[in-house]
């Protein structure tokens, strides 16, 4: 199985828990490609750039690359020497990053150090399986309803349920373009299973 697995999903649906379990389990890294949105979101932000313009944005990125490390365990991202990782997941950020991955020059700069990375892993996005990689012969997607993913996520933020169920309903409008499942992924209902019911749904399958 040495391989590409793809695992895509809307905001919130454990896609990185369970990324990093099945990759785990494999013995492979994972990917998680929403974090080079979110550091372009974050430097974007730090450097006071409108975020809807996308030449400012590559010119910073181009300036000070930003560069994953797909570790099994959890993924960092640096700059430089700067780990930028613990603020990559402020609600700043939840709320500007949609923008941000919008920008087709954005994408194109994720994609290509995605696409740069030596096989095998497990990639965890919303358009692994349907962009990145679609040749990837094992593809996943999860899915929850709001109200569960904002009860699960209420636990790693300071907003209340309601609120953040508020900003997740809004992300997924936003990045409904580049969220739809790979026609040949299975689709799983995180609702019902806990984290582990779900890495072995996937296991299961690889096996
Ligand atoms: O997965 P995560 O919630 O960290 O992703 C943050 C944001 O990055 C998403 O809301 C989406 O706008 C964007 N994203 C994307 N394509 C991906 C991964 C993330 O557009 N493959």
């Amino acid at each position: 199985l040495l391989m590409i697995v793809t695992i895509d999903g809307v905001a919130a649906s454990g896609k990185s828990s369970v990324s990093s379990g099945v990759a785990q389990a494999l013995g492979v890294p994972y990917v998680s490609s929403g974090l080079l949105y979110r550091a372009a979101t974050l430097l974007g932000l730090e450097a006071d750039l409108d975020l809807r313009g996308a030449p400012d944005l590559l010119n910073l990125l181009g300036a000070h690359p930003v560069r994953l490390e797909p570790l099994a365990g959890g993924n960092r991202v640096w700059q430089g020497e700067r780990d930028l990782t613990d603020d990559l997941h402020s609600t700043r950020v939840d709320r500007g990053v949609s923008v941000v991955a919008a920008l087709p020059e954005v994408r194109e700069w994720v994609d290509a150090q995605l696409r740069a990375l030596p096989e095998p892993f497990v990639a965890e996005g919303r358009d692994m399986g349907t962009n990145v990689f679609p040749h990837a012969p094992h593809k996943f997607y999860l899915t929850a309803s709001a109200r569960i993913r904002a009860e699960r996520r209420a636990r790693e933020r300071p907003e209340d349920v309601p609120a953040i169920e508020a900003d997740l309903q809004r992300r997924d409008e936003l990045d409904t373009v580049q969220s739809a499942p790979a026609p040949d992924a299975l689709v799983i209902d995180t609702g019902p299973l806990d984290l582990q019911g779900v890495i072995d749904t996937i296991l299961t399958r690889l096996h």
